[in-house]
């Protein structure tokens, strides 16, 4: 029996129209429709790209329109300090010690990703630029930041992220923060790209985010004369390669660790993350421990999908959460992994995301849909939808979606303890800030 025939929902498409789908959802997200030549201001397609760029996908709500005013900084300079910035980590000893006395998970430095690629506190200041560098979008208004906004724990306030010529990116922008913990080493809402080093390209040659091309990236770098002495710190000579390029966005990401919260706070003065946590309200521990503990307990179980302490990503890292029945016309909003694998049963999965500096990524979920957390428990108490990939854990003992029955109180208890979770030192640290500043 085929993969297909158990899962009779999906039965209902011919596989010819699951490929056709599959495929024009690829060249809408990805191809490189071989950008060359500069286009300034914009090319005539940019209205019906906008909209191809989320056809079949969710019922577009339009966006304030992102006001952040990137005119002007195609000139400047980048300022710097004298000495770079130190960009390496201690890890806070709670993060490894925690598998004692707590719910099961693994010490953070197993899952650490910098110690087979290493940080360099010259490598990171050359990403940290090249991550604000306007020059390096076809049109020279987009950069990474421009969808990775540090206030916002580096994703982006608006429901579909804007990108060269206003077009609007198909999936809602993921944080960076802790990146360096996802030891699956994919990257993406569908983990499309086999490691972080290949992701940081991405963007770059992507038509609807920076529309350039490789070469034209790599002669883009050399215009500045800046660079020559940011490369030559980094890697020893002035030579622009796009390892290089890769390398060094990489280690500016790979340096975003997020782990001085309220929570880790509490967290270092206790032994476990059940005992209460001295600096918090009665509202925040209860809503710790409705977090910790198993549904069959009582609990509302989140932290079985958070395996580490600094609720990092599912063991597996892609995952259903039960956004959507599968549908019977098969037009489903967006199949997530399938896309990639082409494997039925990772239609409807999407990576994990890190819970860390949960308050401030608004809007939920990979395509934006929820506004506010306390949408995104209601999902989770009473929303979630059958299907045939949905989570173990979002099911109850006969097999149906799991409903938690939770109090007005233990809803409002789970938002507060979330919020627990926000790092204001990493929201503002200037080592991840904007360099080119006005003069
Ligand atoms: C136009 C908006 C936009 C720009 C510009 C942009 N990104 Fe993103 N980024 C996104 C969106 C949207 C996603 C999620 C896309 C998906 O999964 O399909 C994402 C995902 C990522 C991820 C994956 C995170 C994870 O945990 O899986 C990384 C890393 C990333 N971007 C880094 C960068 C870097 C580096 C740059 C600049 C070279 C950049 N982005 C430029 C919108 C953008």
């Amino acid at each position: 029996m085929s993969a297909l025939s158990e899962r009779p929902w999906l039965a209902w498409a011919p596989p010819v129209l699951v490929a056709v789908l599959v495929v024009a959802a690829l060249q809408v997200g990805r191809s490189d429709p071989g950008v060359g030549d500069e286009v300034a201001g914009g090319s005539p397609a940019a209205g019906s790209g906008a909209e191809t760029a989320t056809a079949g996908g969710p019922a577009l709500t339009v966006d304030p329109v992102d006001t952040t005013p990137t005119t002007g900084f195609a000139q400047r300079e980048p300022t710097l300090p004298a000495e770079p910035f130190a960009y390496g980590t201690e890890l806070p000893a709670h993060v490894d010690d925690g598998a004692v006395g707590g719910p099961p998970h693994q010490p953070l430095s197993a899952l650490d990703t910098a110690r087979a690629a290493p940080v360099t506190d010259d490598g990171a200041t050359l990403g940290r630029v090249l991550f604000y560098d306007v020059n390096l979008s076809v049109n020279r208004t987009v950069r990474c930041a421009s969808c990775h906004v540090q206030v916002h724990s580096f994703t982006d306030p608006l429901l579909f992220s804007q990108g060269v010529d206003g077009i609007r990116t198909r999936r809602n922008s993921m944080s960076l923060a802790n990146a360096r913990f996802n030891a699956s080493g994919r990257f993406l809402w569908d983990e499309a790209a086999p490691s972080l080093g290949a992701q940081v390209l991405m963007p770059f040659v992507d038509p609807f985010e920076m529309g350039l091309t490789e070469q034209l990236l790599l002669d883009r770098i050399r215009e500045r004369a800046f660079y020559r002495t940011l490369f030559a710190n980094a890697f020893g000579d002035d030579t622009v390669t796009l390892e290089r390029v890769s390398s060094a966005l990489a280690q500016f990401i790979r340096a975003m660790v997020s782990l001085d919260s309220r929570y880790d706070e509490g967290r270092a003065r206790v032994g476990s993350p059940l005992d209460e946590f001295p600096n918090f309200s009665p509202a925040e521990n209860e809503g710790k421990e409705l977090f910790f503990t198993p549904s069959i307990d009582g609990g509302a179980g989140c932290a079985s999908c958070d395996v580490s302490e600094a609720q990092l990503t599912s063991p597996s890292g892609l995952d259903n959460n039960g956004l959507d029945p599968p549908t019977e016309v098969f037009v489903p909003p967006d199949l997530g992994a399938f896309e990639v694998t082409g494997d039925p049963a990772d239609a409807g999965r999407f990576r994990v995301p890190s819970l860390r500096n949960v308050e401030v990524t608004a809007p939920y979920m990979h395509d934006g849909r929820l506004t506010t957390l306390e949408a995104v428990i209601d999902h989770y108490d009473a929303g979630v939808q059958p299907h045939e990939n949905l989570s173990r854990e979002l099911l109850d003992g006969d097999g149906r979606p799991l409903r938690l029955g939770l109090t007005g109180d233990q809803k409002a208890a789970l938002v507060a303890f979330l919020k627990t979770l926000t790092d204001d030192g990493f929201l503002t640290d200037e080592r991840f800030s904007e360099p080119f500043r006005a003069p």
